[in-house]
Parts: structure tokens; sequence; C-alpha cells
């Protein structure tokens, strides 16, 4: 919650902008590495839901480990600090030369999702006279009962190797030259919020299909078991920091026996998405047959997840909070892009608000700004931080 003088000095920045509580990171994350030492569990931050120098640096700073899907976030996160040796590495599609920076590098984890990456990986760490760390990415085909273009562990995804491969792969790893296989991926979805269900769930499949490597002589250092805890977006006041606890707890319950293996996962949203904050004006307040529009000059350029996923994002009036007015009306709040999905939310109650006013679009900090694009020519979106203002 802002306070009137914060909310001052917010009205005079240009907007929209994104504005980033470290305050808050530094509990969530600190709650995260509590966590983290109690439970014996390796947390690696995917870089994916937010990518802002500071953010990385600090997680970074942590101690904890960076999850990437891309060979530019591998040069991120080593860039930002964190460890070679903490650095796992996904996606389906990895391009020779994003392999090549991740042998070269030597980071923990080249997590592979399919057979011809793990012939590509061989091949192109022999060329190197280099050995590479792999994993597999397995498709456990779980349901994460969350929306289906979050969804990734289904079988009908691309993400991952299916149980019908599983002899396959293990002969490719024993007959590889170059590789040194560390353990089993997965992630089936995200914005989770079946807690113990979906997890539990996970960790039972997970576990069957290490015996079933092990049984086949391939030993099992690493189980990965990915991202996807959920945050409340209804009311990000309510739960700032997400209950982190209970999903370390799911996990660990789903592994009573380790034998010396390491379990890992990878938060990506949970971490940095109640940090961040989309602040954006009211252009115009144009009044319609039956409704009455806020017009704000963020679009889906800056925030797709509206328009993409149906996402819900909490919209406040910041400028009616200094002025202690209270809910009185109900707009639809819409962006200025040419798109009809281009809506913040329908039939919103709010202060009565003015051209001008500023508005917060709240749970912006994860798959915000880094979805974010220049459609229709409109400026990138900046970023502030609420202990700099
Ligand atoms: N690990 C892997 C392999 C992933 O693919 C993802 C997210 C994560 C970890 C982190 O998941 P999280 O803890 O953030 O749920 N743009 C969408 C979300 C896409 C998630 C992609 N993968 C959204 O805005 O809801």
């Amino acid at each position: 919650m802002l306070n009137v003088n914060q909310i001052t000095k917010l009205q005079e920045i240009r907007t929209p902008f994104y504005l980033y509580d470290m305050e808050l990171l530094g509990r969530t994350v600190a709650e995260v590495a509590r966590l983290s030492a109690e439970y014996g569990i390796e947390v690696h931050y995917a870089v994916k839901a937010n990518a802002q120098p500071r953010i990385l640096e600090y997680i970074a700073s942590q101690g904890l480990g960076a999850d990437c899907v891309s060979g530019n976030e591998v040069l991120k996160a080593l860039e930002s600090g964190f460890p070679a040796g903490k650095i796992a590495f996904a996606g389906v599609g990895k391009t020779d030369l994003e392999i090549e920076t991740a042998v070269r590098n030597g980071i923990f984890s080249i997590n592979c999702e399919s057979l011809p990456e793990i012939e590509a990986v061989d091949a192109i760490a022999s060329r190197l006279g280099l050995r590479a760390r792999v994993s597999a990415r397995i498709n456990p085909d779980i349901d994460a009962h969350t929306h289906k273009y979050i969804t990734t562990g289904l079988e009908e995804n691309k993400f991952g190797i299916s149980e019908y491969d599983f002899d396959a792969l293990i002969s490719l790893i024993k007959k590889s030259k170059s590789l040194d296989f560390n353990g089993l991926h997965f992630h089936i979805g995200s914005q989770i919020t079946d807690v113990e269900e979906v997890f539990s769930l996970e960790c039972r499949r997970a576990a069957e299909i290490v015996s079933y490597f092990e049984d086949r002589g391939l030993a099992i250092e690493n189980i990965d078991l990915g991202g996807g805890l959920g945050i409340d977006y209804e009311n990000p006041d309510g739960h700032p920091v997400p209950d982190f606890e209970r999903w370390f707890g799911t996990i660990a319950a789903g592994f009573p026996e380790r034998n010396g293996r390491k379990l890992h996962i990878e938060p990506g949203r949970s971490l940095v998405a109640q940090c961040g904050t989309l602040c954006t004006r009211v252009l115009f307040v144009k009044k319609g047959k039956s409704k009455t529009f806020l017009i704000t000059d963020a679009g889906m350029n800056d925030l797709i997840r509206p328009a993409l996923y149906g996402a819900y994002h909490k919209v406040e009036n910041l400028s009616a909070v200094s002025r202690g007015e209270s809910v009185n009306a109900v707009y639809d709040v819409v962006g200025p892009v040419c798109e009809s999905s281009d809506v913040w939310g329908e039939g919103r109650e709010l202060p009565e608000s003015f051209r001008g006013d500023l508005l917060a679009i709240r749970s912006a900090g994860a798959y915000g700004q880094v979805m974010a694009s220049r459609y229709n020519l409109r400026d990138l979106a900046g970023a502030y931080y609420l202990d700099t203002l």
C-alpha cells in the first residue's frame, strides 16, 4: 500500500511506468531463502518472469540460482551474479549458438526437451571438447488445473519428453560421449492454486519416473520440480508474500526418502508478481449509453496478460486515495491500443475518477514488463523503484 507522500511523487513521473517495491521483494526472497534452507530444496528463480537488472542482481545476491529459457537469459543471469553452477536452461527450441553458450559456461544443467536435442548437445559438446551437464525435461502428463495457455505438463503439450520415449532416452544418454547426466526436470504449469493437490500429484509422478530410470541403471542426482506457485491477483495486499510454506511443505512431503538426491524448484511469478505495479494515467473519462469508460495511457503492449489470458489484475485509483475518496462508481477500464481486447477490466468498482488521475494496475511484477512490446509504435514503459523515488 502506497502512502500519500509516495503517491505525490509518483504523480510527477511520465506515465505509463512500472514501479517496483524492493522492500517487498526483500521480504519475499527472505522467506524463500529461509524455507530453502529449512527443507533442503534448492531454488532457481525463473528469469523469464522479470529480468530487470536490479531485481536479478538482488535475487542473485541472496544466494538463489536461476532458471533460464534462452541463451540471452543465461548470459544475463551470469552478468547479474548468478553462479554458472546454479543456472538451469530449459526450452523446447534451443539454437546451436545457445547450446554452445551454455556448454562453454559450464552451467548447472541444460534441460533437454527432446531426443534430438540430447543428440545435438552431445555433438556440440564433443566438437568443443567439453562436457555438458544435461537433465531430461519430462512431460509427466498431469493437469495443473490452470489456464490452457500456461499449462505445460499435459501429453499434448510441446514441452518435455514423454513416457513412450523413456527407453530410447536412457540408451541415448548411456551411449553419449560428452554428456554428464544430471537428473530429471519437470514443470507442469503456472498460477497453480490447488497447491497440495497438484504438486503432490507431480511429486508422486516424478518419484515413479525416477524409479523407472534408476531401475534401468541411470542414477538421478537432481529432481527439479519446476515453478508454478500461484499468487492472489484479487487481493494483493491481503497476500503480498505468497504461501511458500505450503508449496515447500507439499514438495518435501512428496519425497520422504531422498537417498542423497537433491530437490530443486523454479519459482518465477510467486517471487516477483506482487512487487510490481503498472502505473498509468486516465486520459479520458468517456460516457457511453450504459457504461462509463476510463481510458488509460497504458495498454496491452505494456501488460499483455488481460488481453492474452483474460487475466484479472486489480485496478486502483491512487489519486483518489490521496483525495481521501472511497469506491462510489463503476467503470470499464480500457487501454488505448486498437484492439477490443485491450481492456483492464469491465464493471470495476472505483472511486469517482477524472482525467489525469493516476491508476495502479497491481500484481504486474511477473510477466509484465518482460512481455511488453512496441505495438502501435508505442514507447516502452520504464522502471522505477519505490525506494529511490
Ligand atoms: N520453470 C519453467 C521451465 C517454466 O517454463 C516456467 C514458466 C517457470 C519455471 C516459472 O513458472 P512460475 O513460477 O512463474 O509459474 N506468461 C504467463 C506465464 C508463463 C509461464 C511460463 N513458464 C503468464 O503471464 O501467466
